[in-house]
């Protein structure tokens, strides 16, 4: 198929060019070539449409869209504790495939072709995304605070095996947290993950309170913690990091670990702000996630970038400007979830996976050049994008 005469194709390439009147022609599941006047093959009118990259959610728990606005007013232990982990006590496999359906169709929806999800039974997930098209990352998240954290890391085993192979789905191990794992299955979680060479996917100091029992019963940061277990490395990608030290940052820097910067659950949760900006400049790649629904309360990734930089410009509006959030979620997110050679631009040779924003909108005028187009995509439109392609298929349209 070719997509013909797109207004503007937002590519997101090495020197973030913005391409006019191009034509980009997807063969199977590739972009294989862009360029002006392309013939032969079925063809797609793009004009008056902006093409992107489809977004990156870096740190999400799909299957809670079951549990949005059951628990709005809480502090994020009280939250866990006292309103989602006796919800999903109760909740049935069958629920967890459910709720991943409704998240996977309104993140198409608004964008998104690739999220990273942590949760149980993560294959009801991943049924959900052979399905319905979408590409993911996908961990059976576990606890180990049940006595069942080997049982548990045995399910995450069969399930890296299951998915190996799989077009769309890349597998991970996703122990849940420095708080609810033992040192011993943290260190088997990472066993599992050099075997089978994938991602760790944990939630890193996300609140004061992680940190602070943390120091007291280790004497270490979650960071260094982990670090000394060996789960510090190009394999992490940590959600959050909203309470990093210095030292922290170092490591992370170092050894070359991702962040997921989650700006709406760590708004609603008081969990508190992430210094991504200080994160950035000492080259820790920093993806964005929505987290789960139950802490967003929505899986929209233009509303995270819009998020992501006004959280910062409440201190000083000279920071996180809408092209370094663009980058957060889409070719920095590609980075995180270990995917930067296939996602995350629009380039020859890379999947297709695009996204067309119609440019007659109310909330996308006045685009006159290149110069605010970036920035009405950040800061004013909505997220209702005209159509959604993964690995080639248009998986999604709104009556385009
Ligand atoms: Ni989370």
């Amino acid at each position: 198929v070719i997509l013909k005469h797109i207004r503007y194709l937002v590519t997101q390439n090495s020197d973030r060019e913005i391409l006019e009147n191009v034509d980009v022609r997807v063969e199977g599941d590739k972009i294989t070539e862009i360029g002006e006047s392309l013939s032969g093959g079925e063809e797609v009118d793009c004009s008056g449409k902006v093409v992107m990259p489809g977004m990156i959610n870096c740190h999400t728990h799909v299957s809670m869209t079951m549990f949005r606005g059951i628990s709005d007013n809480k502090v994020l232990e009280d939250w866990l504790h006292e309103d989602i982990f006796p919800a999903e006590e109760e909740m049935t496999d069958e629920e967890v495939y459910e709720g991943a359906k409704l998240g996977i169709r309104e993140m198409l929806a608004t964008g998104t072709t690739t999220f990273n999800d942590m949760y149980m039974p993560e294959r009801k997930v991943a049924e959900a995304v052979d399905e319905l098209g979408i590409r993911a990352v996908l961990t059976n998240g576990f606890v180990d605070i049940d006595g069942e954290g080997e049982r548990k890391l045995e399910m995450s085993r069969d399930f890296i095996e299951e998915y190996l192979d799989h077009p769309r789905i890349t597998p991970a191990v996703g122990p849940h947290a420095v708080y609810t794992c033992s040192p011993e299955i943290l260190e088997k979680a990472r066993e599992i993950a050099e075997e089978y060479d994938t991602k760790i996917h944990i939630h890193v100091s996300e609140t004061e309170t992680e940190n602070r029992n943390c120091i007291e019963e280790r004497g270490k940061t979650p960071v260094q913690h982990l670090d000394e277990l060996g789960l510090i490395g190009e394999r992490t990608i940590a959600a959050h990091g909203v309470h990093l030290n210095d030292e922290d940052i170092e490591l992370l820097s170092e050894k070359d670990a991702a962040v997921s910067h989650n700006p709406c659950a760590n708004l609603k949760l008081g969990s508190g702000v992430a210094d991504v900006p200080k994160l950035r400049k000492n080259g820790v790649t920093t993806g964005l996630g929505t987290d789960g629904p139950a802490s967003n309360n929505n899986l929209n990734m233009f509303d995270e970038m819009k998020f992501a930089s006004l959280i910062q410009k409440n201190r000083d509006p000279t920071q996180m400007t809408e092209q370094e959030v663009l980058d957060m979620a889409t070719i920095d997110g590609a980075e995180v979830v270990g995917l930067g050679d296939e996602i995350g631009s629009v380039e020859e040779g890379k999947k297709a996976d695009l996204v067309l924003v119609d440019l007659d909108r109310p909330d996308m005028r006045p685009v006159e050049n290149t110069r605010n187009l970036v920035s009405n995509l950040v800061f004013s439109f909505n997220g209702e994008v005209d159509a959604t392609m993964v690995d080639g298929d248009f998986v999604q349209t709104n009556g385009f």
